[in-house]
């Protein structure tokens, strides 16, 4: 704890797994049926990356904001908090969660507000964080939209001299725009926002247009959808009939797409990190919106160094799936790719050691 820097790794060491980062794509919360133990998903190599990077950047960051005389209360505001722990099964060792990432920041920020819409979530978190033995902590269980404009944007004010940082990680859509304009607009917060690309091209299929129900989403969570209706080609089959289509839509210009609204409100925003799964499928893309130059240059040197690092990496040992992996809920499974994060190589396969899991329906 006491040097500098915010820990991206584990804390319990080796051992059964605890807590899931809640992709949408890597299956559900699992219990340890043998201990009769709460415990939840494995986290992914992606989503490490992302916590070392958000690590990073906050150790910048309260080194910064520790030397500006005037500033009266630093704030860390997870909008989407989940466990605070989880299990890396590529390693079999656990993993800190962003909020615990950030209390371990050296310098500390000066509060802490950690929101989850899931209450067993924030009960989980509860117990995490009392290990730090920290005071300042507002838990709060709700909707994060609601939460951020009705009482962190009122009470983190520029006025007050008090400034935050707003860590936006959802599963998918579930950032409104009018929330990043009210948050905006306290010009005393800056947002490291996961945007989730995979989740928009779902809603943008190939062969139609996007149905009403997309359609309503994509405009609740875009400043404008009018670039929607630019995707689409309109052709005639061979009966006449008339159907849009479209091209492949790449990642980075979805990213960009909505970037460029932030930019609309923020003065700087960093340059994007494409989050790809184990098949180099994009699912996120990371980036800063602030009101300081200096902090979008950080987040950029951040950023590129990252994307050097990753480019250099050997490629991930090949994963095999196991029989009945899926079936019996082995926190390694990866239901999406059917192969198991768990491979033989390590402290080998929990089925291999005689353990059962029963799968529990992630909140
Ligand atoms: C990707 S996980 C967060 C991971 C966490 N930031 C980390 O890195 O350790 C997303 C979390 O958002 C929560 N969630 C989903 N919808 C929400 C909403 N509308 N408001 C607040 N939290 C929500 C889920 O319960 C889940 O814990």
């Amino acid at each position: 704890m006491s040097t500098p820097g915010c820990r991206t790794k584990g804390v319990g060491g080796k051992g059964s797994p605890v807590a899931g980062d809640g992709w949408n794509n890597g299956g559900g919360e699992h219990h340890n049926c043998m201990a009769g133990a709460a415990v939840s998903r494995p986290i992914r190599p992606w989503s490490r990356d992302k916590l070392d990077l958000l690590g990073k950047y906050l150790q910048a960051y309260t080194r910064i904001m520790h030397r500006q005389p005037w500033l009266k209360r630093s704030s860390f505001i997870d909008a989407f908090a989940g466990a605070g722990q989880y299990f890396d099964p590529e390693v079999d060792e656990y993993v800190d969660g962003s909020p615990l990432v950030a209390l371990d920041c050296e310098p500390p920020f000066d509060e802490f507000w950690f929101i989850d819409l899931s209450s067993a979530r924030i009960a989980e978190l509860q117990n995490h964080a009392d290990t730090r033995g920290r005071s300042d902590i507002h838990f709060h269980t709700g909707d994060a939209n609601r939460f951020l404009t009705r009482d962190v944007a009122l009470t983190i004010t520029y006025d007050s001299y008090r400034r935050g940082f707003v860590f936006v990680d959802p599963y998918g859509l579930q950032v409104d725009w009018a929330t990043i304009e009210v948050l905006t607009a306290t010009k005393a917060l800056d947002l490291f926002i996961n945007f989730p690309v995979m989740g928009v091209n779902r809603l943008l299929p190939r062969d139609e247009a996007p149905d009403p129900t997309s359609s309503g989403r994509l405009k609740l969570l875009f400043k404008d959808t009018e670039w929607v209706e630019s995707l689409y080609l309109h052709v005639a089959d061979l009966f006449g009939d008339v159907r849009a289509m479209r091209d492949r839509l790449d990642a980075q210009r979805l990213a960009d797409r909505y970037i460029a609204d932030v930019r609309s409100l923020f003065p700087y925003t960093s340059r994007p990190v494409i989050m790809r799964n184990s098949v180099n499928a994009p699912l996120y893309a990371l980036f800063l919106a602030s009101h300081n130059a200096n902090a979008a240059k950080i987040t950029d040197s951040i950023f590129d160094k990252y994307t050097r690092e990753a480019a250099a990496r050997p490629p991930r040992p090949r994963r095999t799936p196991t029989p009945g992996c899926f079936e019996n809920g082995c926190p390694g499974a990866d239901t999406t790719t059917r192969s198991c994060y768990r491979t033989q190589s390590l402290s080998g396969h929990p089925q291999n050691r005689g353990l059962t899991f029963s799968h529990a329906r992630a909140v």
